[in-house]
């Protein structure tokens, strides 16, 4: 049997550098021999199409919608049994992922209560915890300057109060759940080569160790 592979999840604030840098990291393990796989949520699946439309405001829904349809897909996400991390994992393969759990933490927490959503999470955390989650830190206003240059379009969530409130909450949830979460934060606020050698020092030492 294949060793299972790791875990591996990305987490910011919007702009933070996320997708950027877990796609040098995938490059720099894949050099190492280490098959990865890239994800994300929300999904491209039947829910995750779903959240995608209400993100862009093309749907209207009630934030404990939200915060409900996010549990969905990210139990399809990790269930799914054509395409389910917990497959890709058994398989051997490394997972890395864009958002997780905390996302759901962090950005429904400032409009449901936090219980509910950390509650409602419950059962993917029992059926999956990241070997680590990355937290990609930058400041809401170079958030801000980076989503109106290099975008045409913005979601419910791309406004510097709304980011803040999510930056917050983000710590908040990390030092609530230091007990049983693995979380690294790295400054995103640096050059772009200088941060993905920072990750991949970091994952091939602590996580992968080879
Ligand atoms: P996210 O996935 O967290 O939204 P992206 O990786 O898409 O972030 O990055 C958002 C924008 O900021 C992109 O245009 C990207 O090229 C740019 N960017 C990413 N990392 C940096 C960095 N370290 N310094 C400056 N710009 C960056
Ligand atoms: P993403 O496409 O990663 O946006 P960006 O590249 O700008 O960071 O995520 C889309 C949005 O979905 C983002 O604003 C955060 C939000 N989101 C939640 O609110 N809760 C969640 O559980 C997840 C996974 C994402």
């Amino acid at each position: 049997m294949k060793n299972r592979g790791k875990f591996i999840v990305f987490e910011g604030i919007d702009g933070s550098g996320k997708s950027t840098q877990m796609k040098l990291l995938a490059e720099r393990l894949e050099k190492k021999g280490i098959k990865t796989r890239l994800t994300l949520e929300p999904t491209y699946g039947l829910v995750g199409e779903t959240l995608h439309n209400i993100l862009s405001g093309k749907i209207k829904a009630d934030p404990k919608v939200t915060a409900a349809l996010f549990v969905a897909d990210r139990l399809d996400h990790i269930t799914n049994e054509n395409d389910g991390v917990l497959k890709s994992l058994e398989a051997g393969e490394t997972v890395i992922c864009d958002r997780y759990y905390f996302s759901s933490y962090a950005y429904q927490s400032t409009e449901v209560p936090s219980e509910w959503v950390v509650e409602a999470n419950k059962l993917c955390a029992d059926s999956l915890r990241p070997d680590v989650t990355i937290f990609v830190d930058i400041s809401p206003q170079v958030a801000m300057e980076r989503i109106l240059t290099n975008r045409d379009t913005v979601e419910i969530y791309e406004t510097e109060e709304k980011l803040t409130k999510v930056r917050e909450a983000y710590f908040a949830a990390f030092e609530k759940m230091k007990d049983t979460e693995n979380v690294k934060i790295i400054n995103g606020e640096r050059n772009i080569e200088k941060i993905a050698e920072d990750i991949a020092d970091f994952v091939i030492e602590n996580i992968i160790q080879i």
